[in-house]
């Protein structure tokens, strides 16, 4: 059953009693597009009470010519926020009349093991589950054996699969212009993704390359691609605790009417969205590209119904809005180093920041080379929001943008279409027509991004290269009181 079918069923119906009662029929028409607006704007949830988690099995996009890391054959949720793998949002074109002259790639490190913290939190949300002696819905019937047995912080095989079809995906787009410089954050997992990616790119030219760039992440050392420049800035626990008690309590009920007895459940809000997450961590970790879809999703995905997954997926929107995107007053003076280098690269010349670049790596041509035409760096979520932000780019601005007491069902901020695993941020800088203008254009997993201005409104997303520049006042300015605030108790502490 497709959402079309749905909706020309409800329409039937309510044409059918619209003669004996006219009103019903506008409150049938209302309601309806309502939910085709929801159904539209947050791509899903296509069948409310489905016990399937994921919504994507139709929706999946996979690319026509199988380039990218989508055409895998797993057809994925994308509703798991932060936790979901990559996906296209769009078939990669270039506009006529321009070729690709720069390419500067920026990618999340692929699928990973829940995080050390995570982790905790999951395992004491399991350990309620299984206190519970007995469940009267066979949905549950698994729990009690279950064993959890996944690792902490790195990379899995479908991880590093993501990272490895990624290069070589790359590689067929952009290989002619130049062999990558590649950079890496120092977390194991990143690292392993810059080195797959690699191995992914050299598969396809047979050409080796250089390691890695590695840009510690510890103490000290300053780097664009962490977010642990700024430690006074405010984490997004309130937001998210605020959201947990809103739409947790409804789901725990739900649960508890299947334990036996029912008091014997002991969750609480916060439990809520990190049981949810195993659906994505144990369906992954032990997820293969060869296996069927309907074989490989975790039996923790059975538990949820379609609603819970958007009201999850909230919760992930808000962690990353308010954790260190435009929800955080130190959110996107984060991003600013990174935009600065960015500029520096396209525009060839010295990077100019005061904020988180190192300044020694960026002066040297062997660390910070300005003459290449690919470069690739690899990073994490959290410091891949405040570079969008940084940029300008993708900010809510409808009234009641991001509320966490009230799931905001207008919002273009979706954590899972951004920076899922393997997520990638892509500014290319191409030639466009008979003058060869040099234009800019930014894409967030294949698709266009409206850049800020004085860039134009266009649907090709292209923008000349001054112009955009020029549209970068924040970075350029270094937001120096923003910055003094972020590294304002590093010495008190
Ligand atoms: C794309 O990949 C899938 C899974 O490997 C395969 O079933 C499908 O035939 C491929 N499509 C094309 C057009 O090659
Ligand atoms: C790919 O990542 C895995 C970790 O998932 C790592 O063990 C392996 O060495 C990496 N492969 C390459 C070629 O770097
Ligand atoms: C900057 O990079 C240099 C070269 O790797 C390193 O020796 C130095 O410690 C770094 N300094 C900071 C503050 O990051
Ligand atoms: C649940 O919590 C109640 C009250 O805090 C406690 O008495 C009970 O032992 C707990 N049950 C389990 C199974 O942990
Ligand atoms: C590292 O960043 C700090 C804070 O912006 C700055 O004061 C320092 O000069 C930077 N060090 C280097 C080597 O770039
Ligand atoms: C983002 O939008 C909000 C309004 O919703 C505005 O207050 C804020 O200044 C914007 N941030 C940037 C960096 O444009």
């Amino acid at each position: 059953m497709s959402k079309e079918a749905g909706a020309r069923d409800t329409s039937s119906r309510s044409r059918m009693r619209s003669q004996r009662w006219p009103w019903l029929v506008t409150t049938a028409a209302i309601a309806l597009s309502v939910i085709l607006l929801y159904t539209v704007r947050t791509n899903g949830p296509q069948r409310v009470g489905d016990t399937v988690f994921l919504r994507t099995d139709r929706a999946y996009v996979v690319s026509k010519r199988n380039r990218s890391v989508a055409g895998t054959g797993l057809p994925f949720a994308k509703s798991w926020g932060a936790y979901s793998p990559s996906f296209p949002r769009a078939e990669y074109t270039v506009p006529r009349m321009c070729k690709v002259t720069m390419a500067n790639i920026l990618e999340r490190h692929g699928a990973r093991f829940p995080t050390s913290g995570a982790t905790t939190r999951i395992k004491s949300a399991v350990a309620k589950m299984q206190a519970v002696p007995a469940w009267t819905n066979e949905e549950f019937d698994f729990i009690k054996s279950f064993v959890y047995d996944l690792g902490k912080d790195d990379l899995i095989p479908f991880g590093a699969k993501e990272s490895f079809l990624a290069g070589t995906e790359s590689a067929q787009r952009y290989a002619h212009l130049d062999a990558p410089f590649v950079r890496a954050s120092g977390s194991v997992r990143v690292v392993d993704s810059a080195t797959n990616w690699t191995a992914g790119f050299v598969s396809k030219t047979g050409v080796p390359l250089p390691d890695a760039l590695i840009l510690p992440e510890d103490d000290g050392f300053n780097t664009t691609l962490d977010d642990s420049m700024c430690p006074t800035a405010a984490s997004s626990d309130a937001q998210e605790a605020i959201w947990q008690d809103a739409f947790a309590p409804r789901i725990i009920a739900r649960l508890r009417a299947f334990a036996d007895p029912p008091e014997s459940l002991n969750l609480t809000n916060v439990d809520v969205p990190n049981l949810m997450s195993l659906c994505s961590f144990h369906t992954l970790a032990s997820a293969s590209f060869d296996i069927a879809p309907s074989t490989t999703r975790s039996p923790w995905c059975k538990l949820w119904t379609a609603e819970d997954a958007a009201q999850f997926e909230y919760w992930m929107d808000l962690d990353k809005y308010y954790g260190t995107g435009y929800g955080n007053e130190l959110g996107p003076v984060q991003g600013i180093g990174y935009v600065n280098e960015l500029l520096a690269r396209l525009t060839r010349t010295p990077v100019m920041d005061s904020t988180s670049t190192n300044r020694t790596l960026d002066a040297d041509p062997a660390t910070f080379p300005l003459d290449r035409a690919l470069y690739a760096d690899f990073s994490h979520d959290n410091q891949m929001i405040p570079i969008l932000a940084a940029m300008g780019v993708l900010n809510q601005t409808h009234p009641g943008a991001m509320n966490p007491a009230r799931l905001d069902v207008g919002r273009t901020w979706i954590a899972s279409q951004m920076v899922p695993f393997a997520g990638r941020v892509v500014v290319e800088k191409l030639s466009c027509g008979r003058e060869e203008k040099e234009m800019v254009r930014l894409l967030v997993n294949e698709a266009t991004v409206q850049l800020p201005k004085p860039c134009p409104a266009a649907d090709d997303g292209l923008c000349g290269l001054e112009a955009f520049v020029r549209s970068q006042t924040f970075a350029r300015g270094g937001a120096p009181e923003e910055w003094a605030r972020c590294r304002s108790s590093t010495q008190e502490r």
